[in-house]
């Protein structure tokens, strides 16, 4: 079964300082690819790229900010140069701005649009409109590649609280379905992963007390998870690797994978 094999890509995974990028980025180069790990926390991005390395796969850090159109032409470039042109990416920057959340002090009449703002522009432009208007562009004037936008359960149903994250990440589906459409016939494959809850630096303080029991609300989510468990973010490898591979899934465009232990197949 070479259908999984991806030794001729190159994978640009955006946040893979992160939790769930960082796990996603060790599984395509344990898949063959040539990995570039991108992020602006540089010791989490290197620490990465070392872990990808000591164990014999290729993978380099670049530092940049998705934010920063002119930071990530820097640092196509320096891909570019350094391991090939990319043929996939991960677009893994995302994660919910507390200032933009509802709480018992702050309603949603009293949400401040500036961090309303800032929650659309990480989440969706940052998340998945810069990263493909530079390297997506690219693979459309080459004609192939596949990317891989991350949406999360809340882009599906809104969760409670955090409004300008799900609203963002609703929006990140509707624009990922947009581009498979655009560019379908352009050899460049546009899908999502909604992933379910994995403990991460974002969401922590909302599932875990300071002594590490979990809050109601991880409570609250476990009790909806038919599987009756958070993910691992190594759980989100098998996707990856499915929607990244030509051989694997070169007939699928504007998909969405549920890695979620059928959160949200669950209703009462
Ligand atoms: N952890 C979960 O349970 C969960 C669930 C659903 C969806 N998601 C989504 O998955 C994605 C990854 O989440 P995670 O849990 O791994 O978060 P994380 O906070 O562990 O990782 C995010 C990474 O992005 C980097 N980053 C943030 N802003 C950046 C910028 N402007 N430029 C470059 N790098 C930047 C951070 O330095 C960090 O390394 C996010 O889109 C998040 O919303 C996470």
């Amino acid at each position: 079964m070479d259908i999984f094999d991806l030794s001729n890509e190159i994978a640009v995974v955006l946040g893979a300082g992160g939790a769930l990028g960082g796990a996603m980025a060790e599984g395509l180069a344990e898949a063959g690819a040539g990995v570039a790990i991108l992020d602006f926390a540089v010791e989490r991005g290197q620490a990465r790229a070392k872990s990808i390395a000591d164990k014999g796969r290729r993978a380099v850090f670049v530092q940049a900010n998705a934010l920063d159109r002119a930071s990530l032409r820097a640092a196509h470039e320096a891909v570019t140069r350094e391991l090939g042109a990319p043929t996939i990416l991960v677009n893994a920057v995302g994660g919910n701005d507390p200032a933009a959340q509802v709480t018992e002090d702050r309603s949603f009449e009293n949400l401040s649009a500036e961090a309303w703002r800032a929650n659309f522009d990480l989440n969706l432009c940052g998340g998945v409109l810069f990263p493909c208007q530079e390297f997506g562009a690219a693979m459309v004037k080459r004609g192939r590649g596949s990317i891989i936008n991350i949406a999360s359960v809340s882009a599906h149903i809104p969760l409670s609280r955090v409004v300008a994250y799900s609203a963002a990440k609703a929006a990140v589906l509707n624009l990922t379905r947009f581009l498979a459409r655009e560019w379908a016939t352009k050899g460049v494959r546009v899908n999502s992963i909604t992933p379910g809850f994995f403990p991460a630096d974002q969401n922590r303080r909302l599932l875990f007390n300071a002594d590490g029991s979990p809050t109601p609300r991880a409570k609250a989510i476990l009790d909806h998870t038919p599987m009756r468990r958070m993910g691992e973010p190594s759980e989100l490898i098998g996707a990856v690797i499915f929607l990244a591979s030509d051989k694997a899934s070169g007939f699928v465009t504007g998909a969405d994978i549920r890695v979620d232990g059928g959160f949200l197949a669950q209703t009462i």
